[in-house]
């Protein structure tokens, strides 16, 4: 279909929308961050991604605290507000569920959508547990319904295309890959006691919260772990109470954890998540290298893409950066034309438009979206890495 060019800007395919557009009505569970990020994503879609499979209308929006709870609703653009999850899932006009609850909230939610005929999205870690990721997969399945894990960095342009050379051997046979994710926002020692440094609530430490993301990304560009060596360690034992500034609390999760790992086709690598390292704000950096090349990516740099290819004629050989930012990369040809880069909240929106697109058209969500069956692969693979830094020696993945 023929494509309208308005001064610089394409317009998208020049179609009126098709009588056959549905809504698809949406509820999200918690409007903070990750709840801004994934409204977001629904408002963008079918802006960006048109015609749209279907038109999500933002049913209901839900979290404890109603005076907040209703203003965020107001400006986000929610036609009503729960402030129990449970009201939420039997809202009959509501047939996707996004799951943005703190870690220890997400398995009974998601497994009540699954149970209520809807289709599910949860953020990562899949889980707190790996009893409760295994129940949420097995409940996904056994319901019939799509799910997907919120791994949204599959979504970004340029790690997009580091999978699509991949796939094609672009850099040969793997042989190592290396991804750090590095913050530095607890460093200091009168930062308190939030949900994300309590165990009974977040599951882990810097291992869920980053580690879940290059684990991912590690299965999802080289392929599954044979086996993994870990070692976590708190820097910062005890924080002040978030409600009462002078009683302390435990700290019950890691700062930081550093793995060896061992995939199933050989390759090998490491992984290494903090966010106790200063000056480093949302430093995600992977590296991989094959027989025939490597690829760099660094998330504080996201539109670009570093790739080196032995197959360069000798006089120019070195690293090449990927502006991927042109129509012919992955996602770009629904943004802005030629260098116009985009952001880490685009990456919501194409996991969004992924999602909905294989519920309406009945499409599988993998490989290119993370399942449940990828959360919970993820999830096996953090247990793994505290038994292993529990027991000091490496631990074999199941198959
Ligand atoms: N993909 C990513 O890049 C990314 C980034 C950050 C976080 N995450 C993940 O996203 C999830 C949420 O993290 P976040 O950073 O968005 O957390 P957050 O900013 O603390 O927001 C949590 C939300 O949950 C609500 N909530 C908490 N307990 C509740 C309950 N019992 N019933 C109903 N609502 C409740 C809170 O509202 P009230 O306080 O009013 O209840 C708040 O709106 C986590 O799993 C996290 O790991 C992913």
């Amino acid at each position: 279909m023929a494509k309208k060019e308005v001064g610089f800007v394409t317009m998208g395919k020049v179609a009126k929308e098709p009588k056959e557009v549905k809504d698809i009505g949406v509820g999200v569970l918690g409007y903070a961050f990750m709840g801004k990020a994934h409204t977001n994503g629904y408002k963008k879609m079918p802006v960006f991604f048109y015609p749209p499979p279907a038109r999500p209308r933002l049913v209901a929006l839900c979290g404890r605290t109603e005076e907040a709870l209703a203003e965020a609703a107001k400006r986000f653009g929610f036609e009503t507000y729960y402030t129990d999850w449970k009201t939420l899932v039997k809202d009959k006009r509501i047939q996707l569920i996004d799951n943005c609850l703190p870690n220890n909230l997400h398995a009974e939610p998601c497994i009540g959508a699954v149970e209520a005929g809807k289709h599910v999205i949860c953020e990562k870690p899949l889980a707190g547990t790996l009893k409760e990721a295994r129940a949420m997969y097995e409940a996904a399945e056994k319901a019939g319904v799509k799910h997907m894990t919120a791994f949204n960095y599959r979504f970004v342009p340029a790690l997009r295309l580091a999978k699509n050379l991949i796939d094609e051997g672009f850099i040969g046979k793997i042989l190592q890959f290396r991804a750090v994710y590095l913050q530095e926002w607890i460093m200091d020692p009168s930062f308190p006691l939030v949900w994300r440094l309590r165990k009974s609530v977040a599951g882990s430490g810097a291992l869920g919260d980053l580690g879940a993301h290059i684990v991912d990304l590690a299965r999802f560009l080289v392929g599954d772990f044979a086996s993994i060596c870990g070692m976590t360690e708190t820097f910062i034992k005890e924080r002040s109470l978030p409600d009462d500034p002078k009683k302390k609390g435990k700290v019950d999760v890691d700062d930081v954890f550093i793995a060896m790992v061992r995939f199933k086709n050989n390759a090998i690598g490491s992984l290494e998540a903090s966010r106790f390292c200063a000056g480093r704000k949302n430093y995600q950096r992977i590296e991989i290298h094959g027989t025939e090349g490597s690829i760099s990516f660094n998330l504080e740099r996201l539109n670009e893409l570093e790739v080196y290819s032995k197959k360069d004629k000798d006089d120019r050989m070195g690293f090449r950066n990927i502006l991927v930012t042109e129509s012919v990369h992955p996602f770009i040809e629904h943004w802005w034309p030629h260098g116009h880069i985009i952001g880490w909240e685009h990456t919501f929106v194409h996991e969004i438009h992924h999602l909905v697109d294989c519920i309406v058209n009945d499409k599988p969500v993998a490989p290119y979206g993370a399942t449940f069956y990828d959360g919970l692969k993820c999830q096996e693979i953090l247990s793994a890495i505290e038994e292993s830094s529990e027991k000091g020696k490496w631990v074999t993945l199941p198959s």
